[in-house]
């Protein structure tokens, strides 16, 4: 699920930086009190969420689970540009569910993640969450729009300047069966405002609301919370009986 990535990956970290201005504090809020570790950040990407994960808790060990190639590179380069992080974050090229993950969990993260696993591996990430959660561990991941596999009109998600380009993200949605839909996503460049490169990806993306999330985690006796601004969509993930 990370072949589209691929096209993108150059764009993905610059264009998501902005968000991260947001879920940085809430991450950070989320994770105050959670054990020591280790942590793993499950689709780490460039490693924006993984800096903050290492500042919220200077004690974990962290896992940094990044399968898309590109965005591996982003990764890797940011956390050995810092001598905090090169010693403790360790970077995973597998993704879930093969990655090898360790059997106990201080915290796991997944930001802007959980759509790219259809029912059955999301299922097996709450089994793990079940199964591998230390005491008074959790995970903290959010729920982007739609929750129901519904058209989302084109709209311009990303607008970021480097030097003389300008990188611009458009995305639209189309359903794809029961549970799914299908992301449009356009990257442009623009050098002087002339458009220079232009790359289209379709993403699957597996949709998922708040009633959902927690019919799908009571079963496991799991229980999420809601952290932060509600237009963030995160929530904290824990176990229903501490
Ligand atoms: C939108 S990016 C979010 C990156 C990062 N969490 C952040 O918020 O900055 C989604 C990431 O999920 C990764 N991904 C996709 N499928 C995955 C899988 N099965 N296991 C782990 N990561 C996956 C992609 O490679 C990509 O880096």
């Amino acid at each position: 699920m990370t072949e589209e990535y691929r096209h993108s990956a150059e764009f993905i970290d610059i264009m998501i930086a902005p968000h991260w201005q947001a879920y940085g504090p809430v991450l950070t809020e989320a994770l105050r009190g959670a054990p020591a570790g280790p942590v793993v950040d499950l689709g780490a990407g460039g490693g924006h969420g993984t800096r903050v994960i290492a500042q919220a808790l200077p004690e974990a060990e962290i896992l940094a689970v990044e399968p898309t190639p590109g965005l591996r590179a982003v990764l890797l380069a940011r956390v050995n540009e810092d001598a905090g992080l090169r010693e403790r974050v360790t970077v995973l090229p597998e993704g879930f569910p093969q990655a090898r993950l360790p059997g106990r969990l201080g915290a796991l993260v997944a930001m802007s993640v959980i759509g790219h696993f259809d029912p059955a591996d999301r299922g097996g990430m709450w089994d793990l969450l079940a199964e591998r959660l230390a005491p008074g561990g959790r995970a903290v991941l959010n729920l982007q729009p739609p929750a129901e596999a519904v058209a989302v009109p084109e709209a311009q998600m990303a607008d970021v300047r480097v030097g003389r380009r300008a990188y611009r993200g458009w995305g639209r949605a189309e359903p794809a069966g029961a549970g799914k839909v299908v992301w449009h996503m356009t990257y442009r460049v623009y050098q002087d405002e002339e458009l220079v490169q232009e790359v289209q990806v379709d993403y699957d993306w597996w949709v998922l609301g708040e009633e959902r999330l927690k019919e799908e985690l009571a079963l496991r006796d799991l229980t999420a919370s809601p952290a932060g601004p509600a237009e963030l969509g995160v929530y904290v993930v824990t176990r229903s009986r501490l």
